[in-house]
């Protein structure tokens, strides 16, 4: 029998005191949160990559405050056992730490959603000790953090020389000691994962890398195989869906055109 008993941050960090990797995933709607939940993710991340990946913008800047809760409104309906993660979008919470704390509020007010998430190291740290304070749960997120993509300027892998690792190996422990729960790490080598990995605590979720955190993180839509747009060497397409989709696509408006579709058995 599946196991459905909720996953909570007290599990991630069970899971990582066992060596049990854990499973997260982007979700953004309620038909795929609930196939995502039902499949066993522990974790569903309600990703700004929404910007992107659901309504076409080129990075995830322009997605707001409202349409992050709406997409997290849908997906908290579908969910039975994962947690949920929203982030908060760009602008919602670089101002001050008092506008940290009232979007998160709004989030977790409006979207019943279980915790929040954040990009960035030392600058965001004010934000992320009054989010903890105020009794939210709060995650992490270092190495690329796209929502300062016109700052660096490129997707490339982040923290190669010595003195950036150096900074977010600090980074990192300081985020443990301001409150997260957990923390993302994006397109980093591998190395400095399993480093980073072994000097905090609290759970490591990687996208881009490498094996040697305790967990990993996808956008759903590229393992997938719905963006074909996008591929980066992280992404391994776990099925081909876009390709499956215009096949029945195609064999919908053959039905259509020949009146094959709707038969006998599928009219009143
Ligand atoms: O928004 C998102 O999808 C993310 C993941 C890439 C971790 O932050």
């Amino acid at each position: 029998m599946p196991d459905t008993k909720r996953v909570t941050t007290r599990t991630l960090r069970q899971m990582k005191a066992s060596g049990t990797p854990i499973a997260m995933l982007t979700a953004y709607d309620y038909t795929l949160a609930r196939i995502l939940d039902q499949a066993g993710v522990d974790v569903l991340l309600v990703g700004d990559s929404a910007s992107n990946v659901m309504a076409g913008h080129e990075t995830t800047l322009p997605i707001t405050l409202e349409q992050m809760i709406y997409h997290a409104q849908c997906v908290i309906r579908a969910v039975r056992r994962a947690l949920v993660v929203v982030d908060l979008p760009f602008g919602s919470y670089q101002g001050n730490s008092k506008e940290a704390l009232i979007s998160a509020i709004r989030i977790m007010k409006e979207t019943g959603a279980h915790a929040v998430k954040l990009e960035g190291g030392l600058a965001v740290r004010p934000a992320v000790e009054r989010i903890f304070e105020a009794g939210i749960p709060v995650m992490g997120h270092l190495g690329l953090t796209p929502q300062r993509i016109y700052q660096f300027g490129t997707y490339r892998v982040r923290a190669r020389s010595a003195e950036e690792a150096d900074r977010l190996l600090a980074d990192a422990e300081l985020l443990e000691r301001s409150g997260c729960f957990g923390l993302v790490l994006e397109k980093i080598p591998a190395a400095l994962t399993a480093a980073v990995t072994a000097a905090v605590s609290i759970p490591t979720i990687g996208i881009g890398a490498g094996v040697g955190c305790d967990g990993q993180v996808l956008v759903t839509h590229d393992m997938l195989g719905l963006t074909t747009d996008f591929n980066p060497r992280f992404v391994r397409r776990f099925a081909q869906l876009a390709d499956t989709i215009a096949d029945a696509v195609n064999g919908y408006v053959q039905g259509v055109r020949e009146r094959s579709f709707p038969g006998e058995s599928e009219s009143y």
